[in-house]
């Protein structure tokens, strides 16, 4: 019999905890707490009729291959769709730039396990998604992570950072950055600064994982080109984009895909060979018809709208009810679904996390977007699930949670 399962659990997993942000939705049973802790999109914005008109003609007239193994790269007609749908925002991949993952969660575990030995360094942002963070830490890589700032990365930091590593002999593997509207601060990169990274990238050879399952939503302000396609311009071929239909389409499609260089999508292939095969046929006809059937811009300004509302709802709330005098600060996001608050620094918002559940409301406690050194007095704030009413709610019930602090 055996007696001690963790001997024989892996050195990288034997530690690993999973995914942090998941083991806090057990305290949001009570129908009554307003969560703005996921990352939901509102099921408001999901197409429901197309949805069921698409299925019923996948059904009856394809059934015997939506649901037959299929291959592992991906669906050709979801290939070629995503290549239009790119070509639009100033990308030119062709096939063998793109893999088809699983969603945008599946993508950058293909990152990891491609690129990533124990010990490798990575740089990314302090603070950025928890879910890559997660994702890398399954390889037990070395997270070097430099404060964000209001415009995005602190280049010069990063520099710094590597020319320190650099002393040490060490060359990060790659720096992971979502450069619209990032999760979880709703900050996106200036031009300047998506430049700057390239010209970092370009000096150093260090690749950059630009994820961006953000893009499409965006509210106030203009379009910034992706650091995908200027480095198509420069003629770099150091970015490794990843995109995902979870946050324009729906979530639980699980649908996403990978571009880059031949040779890494074309390795990623193989890993994904092992790790999953392919991603199921019926969802990725779903998502070659929601860029090709569903009336796509009308869709997405429809979402642009809708959320945008949200989001201004949720500001002059905050305006309201959190004055200067307390300390409380905010960032004001141009789209996307996430901002980021800071309370004073003598709060832990671990801490105020379960007191917020006894005022009936939640938010994601900041610690957990930092690869190490957290920092602990942000929340993240999701604004696109509750309801505009609970929006409004939910920002009362955080004042007095956070007066009653004070
Ligand atoms: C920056 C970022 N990357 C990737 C993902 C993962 O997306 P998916 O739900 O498609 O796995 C998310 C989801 O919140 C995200 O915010």
């Amino acid at each position: 019999m055996i007696k001690n399962w963790y001997s024989l659990f892996s050195e990288n997993m034997k530690d690993f905890e999973g995914y942090s942000i998941g083991k806090i939705f057990k305290y949001l049973n009570n129908p009554e707490i307003i969560s703005l802790a996921g990352g939901l999109p509102s099921p408001d914005m999901f197409l429901k009729d197309e949805m069921r008109t698409i299925s019923k003609k996948l059904l009856d007239e394809n059934l015997e291959k939506i649901f037959q193994y299929t291959s592992v790269p991906g669906e050709k007609n979801l290939i070629d769709a995503i290549i239009y749908f790119l070509e639009k925002d100033n990308i030119n991949v062709k096939d063998e730039n793109i893999l088809i993952t699983s969603s945008g969660q599946h993508g950058l575990d293909l990152v990891g396990r491609l690129f990533l030995d124990p010990e490798d360094t990575i740089i990314i942002d302090r603070p950025t998604f928890a879910g890559a963070i997660v994702a890398f830490q399954m390889q037990c890589p070395k997270i070097v992570g430099v404060d964000i700032q209001e415009d995005g990365p602190d280049v010069e930091s990063y520099r710094k950072k590597i020319e320190q590593l650099k002393k040490q002999d060490i060359t990060p593997k790659f720096m992971y950055v979502v450069p619209d509207f990032q999760n979880p601060t709703g900050i996106t990169i200036s031009l300047k600064k998506r430049e700057a990274l390239l010209d970092l990238s370009y000096q150093y050879n260090i690749p950059i994982v630009e994820d961006s399952p953000y893009r499409d939503l965006r509210y106030t302000g203009e379009t910034i080109p992706s650091i995908y396609s200027l480095d198509q311009q420069r003629k770099g071929n150091h970015v490794i984009g990843l995109y995902t239909f979870s946050k324009i389409f729906c979530p639980g499609i699980r649908v996403g895909f990978n571009i880059g260089p031949k040779e890494v999508i074309m390795k990623m292939s193989n890993i994904k060979g092992g790790n999953l095969l392919n991603t199921p046929k019926y969802n990725q006809d779903l998502c070659a018809a929601f860029l090709t059937e569903m009336n796509f811009d009308s869709h997405i300004k429809k979402c642009r709208n809708y959320y945008h509302e949200k989001l201004n709802i949720f500001l002059q709330t905050m305006e309201k009810y959190f004055p200067d005098e307390m300390g409380v600060t905010w960032t004001k996001p141009e789209g996307g679904l996430f901002l980021w608050v800071n309370v004073p620094e003598h709060i832990d918002t671990q801490e105020l996390f379960y007191e917020a559940i006894k005022f009936k409301v939640a938010f994601v406690p900041g610690e957990v977007f930092y690869g190490e050194n957290p920092s602990k007095n942000h929340m993240r704030i999701n604004f696109s699930f509750a309801t505009k009413e609970q929006l409004a709610e939910a920002v009362k019930r955080l004042s007095q949670c956070i007066k009653a602090q004070l």
